[in-house]
């Protein structure tokens, strides 16, 4: 492993509300904060963007570990990824890359390269995705499973979509159900509940009320 641990994994399905929950954790802890699957969308986009066929995984992994990604890791910041220099943080949530990005995430040369570069980014920090406590981190002695019932994740995703660039509701569930499916069946570090983690189910919590509950596990023995 890299640098260092991570002080809290938080893992779960699209739509639980990871990234606003892990975003206000890190800004309340003052320590920083990574969303690795922004990691697997910038290469989903310059892999869309040079034309690449997506079933072609030795491209891909030679993609993934040839690209330069930089990411923001202040909460306090806006978010920004950079690809080769370029920022792509805009064009990361398009439907495009929501409908690709499973597909470039279940090949395992691609998933070597993005955990290298967690192992570097996340030293002390708050990191979030699907395998981070199981697979990227498993010897990370906080671990929280964050999820949510489906109509809630939808109806999370429309609002976000709304901020982002209109998508539909019936696009927009059908691309969790997909997603989901690929995540939890794929060979490659399956969507799971990692061992010992505490499971949060946010459908009636608040952002607030997600990051009160983490701060008393992370303060218990
Ligand atoms: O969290 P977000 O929805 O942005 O993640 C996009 C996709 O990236 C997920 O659906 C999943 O396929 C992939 N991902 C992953 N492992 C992670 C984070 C994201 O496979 N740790």
């Amino acid at each position: 492993m890299g640098s260092g641990s991570p002080l809290v994994t938080i893992d779960g399905p699209a739509g639980a509300g990871k990234s606003e929950a892990a975003r206000a954790l890190a800004r309340r802890l003052l320590v920083r904060y990574v969303d690795s699957g922004s990691i697997y969308r910038a290469i989903t986009l310059e892999a869309l963007d040079r034309g690449f066929d997506l079933d072609d995984t030795q491209a891909l992994q030679e993609l993934a570990a040839e690209l330069k990604i930089e990411v923001e890791t202040d909460p306090a910041k806006p978010p920004l990824v950079k690809v080769n220099g370029t920022p792509v943080t805009t064009r990361l949530r398009s439907p495009r890359v929501d409908e690709t990005v499973s597909l470039v995430a279940k090949v395992p040369g691609v998933r070597q390269a993005v955990t290298r570069l967690l192992w570097d980014l996340s030293q002390g920090a708050v990191v979030e995705g699907r395998d981070m406590g199981s697979v990227v981190f498993p010897g990370v002695r906080k671990k929280v499973f964050l999820d949510a019932n489906f109509e809630t994740r939808v109806e999370r995703r429309s609002r976000q979509a709304g901020d982002w660039g209109s998508d539909s509701t019936e696009h927009i569930e059908e691309d969790l159900r997909t997603r989901d499916e690929i995540d939890q069946l794929r060979e490659s570090a399956p969507l799971r509940i990692p061992q010992g983690a505490l499971v949060i189910d946010s459908t009636r919590l608040s952002v607030g009320e997600v990051v009160d509950r983490i701060v008393l596990y992370l303060n218990s023995k």
